[in-house]
């Protein structure tokens, strides 16, 4: 099989970063990882370019002369599909213009509900009794565009923020593999 190319934006730990690496070493996974582009130099996920040997680069690409260097690349390298995967900066309204119907996001609940950040908090604060996470098309509305999956968790009356992020974020793993499985699925049948 002919992998498509596949490039992750991270901002931090990388955990699903990692998650997509090793799927995309398994036989059938419709993606290789071509690269990975951080906008933070510091970002713990960059040790995982290092360890499974791809390439990588840091980017601020709201600036402009960041942006048509990673443009460049991007094309250079005829890269199918983005994945945002804890990327912490608002994509520009031009670059996701450029790269329509190719970029996807993991957001940590179960949009509609709770777009933005803290969406653990607002969970429990409001006593849900499920959470989850959602892999989604981005479009210019935050955590608005189409969705791909969602995985749910159950909240026990014991969970805290911290248990339930680590409940989701197991759900992340298999959930954004998943994801991209469904989209090229669905792209060859
Ligand atoms: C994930 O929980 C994801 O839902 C959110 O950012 C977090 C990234 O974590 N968008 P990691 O960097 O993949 O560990």
């Amino acid at each position: 099989m002919v992998k498509k190319k596949c490039c992750v934006f991270i901002s931090g730990k990388g955990t699903n970063l990692v998650a997509l690496i090793k799927s995309s070493r398994e036989y059938n996974f419709p993606v290789i990882i071509d690269l990975i582009v951080s906008n933070e130099k510091n970002a713990k996920g960059l040790n995982f370019a290092k360890i499974f040997n791809i390439d990588y680069r840091i980017y601020n690409i709201n600036k402009k002369k960041h942006f048509e260097i990673l443009l460049n690349e991007l094309n250079k390298r005829k890269i199918s599909l983005i994945c945002l995967a804890g990327y912490m900066k608002i994509l520009s309204k031009e670059f996701i213009e450029r790269f329509r119907g190719k970029i996807i996001n993991i957001h940590p609940s179960l949009l509609p509900k709770y777009k933005g950040l803290n969406t653990f908090t607002k969970a429990i604060k409001n006593k849900d009794k499920q959470a989850g996470c959602t892999v989604h098309y981005v479009n210019k509305k935050l955590d608005s565009g189409q969705i791909i999956l969602q995985k749910k968790v159950i909240i026990n009356r014991n969970d805290t923020e911290k248990s339930l992020k680590e409940k989701i974020q197991k759900k992340e793993y298999k959930a954004y593999s998943e994801a991209v499985r469904k989209i090229f699925s669905n792209i060859n049948s």
